[in-house]
């Protein structure tokens, strides 16, 4: 992605964070938004509540007055509050997207090619009992917000696609798989790769969707699971 200059909405932590460094390492210019910051602080950060709708056509402008222009756009937030769910995860994940999407055309160097990729979830399509409801919709509504902007945004060069992740193992839950290496075997056993994906693995899908490699690529929801979801349930264990 040389040359490009990616904004990675939710790069303060966990995926996003580790997106953010793997696509400055590769050359692009990155600019990230999250309400904290990582540390220590890069370059390019801004603090921001997404669920601010409002804020977010200013914070654009900010953006490419300050940095240039933008050739993507990637999501990784996710709603963790302890106040009303619904209300924070469609806010976040929905309202949120939406309006960024609407209000980045004009942000867009649309003299090159453009992608926006956001990051939904197994739980698009499967359910999670332990999981809210209002996850499940949000992430559901994400990849059909995937899909209509496929279509809308496409006259202008702009594509718009999904990863749907199974659970990954990312810096801050390692620790956790290491020491209970039984929860990992367990995880693991039941996955057709016989192994829990990484954060690369699914950073891999997702620098591969914004990138020209993928150019004909529009409006698809990517499972990036190992295979887990190809199994009927009721043959698991047998
Ligand atoms: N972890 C998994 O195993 C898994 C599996 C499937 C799908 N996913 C999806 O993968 C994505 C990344 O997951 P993760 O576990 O790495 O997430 P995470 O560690 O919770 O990080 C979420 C990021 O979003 C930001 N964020 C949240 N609310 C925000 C707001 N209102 N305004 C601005 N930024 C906000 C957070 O920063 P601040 O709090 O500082 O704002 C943080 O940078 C999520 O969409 C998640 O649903 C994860």
């Amino acid at each position: 992605m040389t040359d490009a200059h990616v904004l990675v909405v939710g790069g303060s932590r966990g995926l996003g964070r580790e997106f953010a460094e793997m696509a400055r390492q590769q050359g692009s210019r990155v600019s990230t938004v999250a309400r904290s910051a990582a540390e220590p602080t890069p370059d390019g950060h801004y603090a921001f509540d997404i669920r601010e709708t409002a804020g977010i056509a200013p914070l654009l402008s900010r953006i490419v007055h300050q940095r240039g222009p933008l050739t993507q756009l990637a999501f990784f937030q996710r709603f963790r509050g302890s106040d009303d769910d619904w209300a924070g995860e469609i806010g976040t994940s929905l309202t949120a997207v939406k309006t960024f999407i609407e209000q980045v055309v004009s942000a867009f160097d649309l003299a090159r090619p453009c992608a926006i990729v956001m990051v939904s979830s197994v739980n698009a399509q499967f359910i999670s009992p332990q999981l809210p409801c209002s996850y499940h919709v949000a992430k559901a509504g994400m990849c059909q917000i995937a899909r209509y902007y496929a279509v809308a945004l496409g006259g202008k060069g702009i594509r718009v696609n999904a990863v749907c992740p199974a659970t990954f193992v990312k810096p801050s839950n390692e620790v956790h798989y290491r020491e209970h290496p039984d929860v990992y075997r367990a995880m693991a056993e039941r996955s057709p790769l016989k192994r829990m994906g990484t954060w690369k693995d699914v950073a891999d899908a997702i620098f591969f969707l914004l990138s020209d490699k993928a150019s004909f690529i529009t409006g698809q929801s990517l499972m990036v699971d190992g295979g887990i979801s190809l199994q009927w349930q009721e043959t698991l264990g047998s």
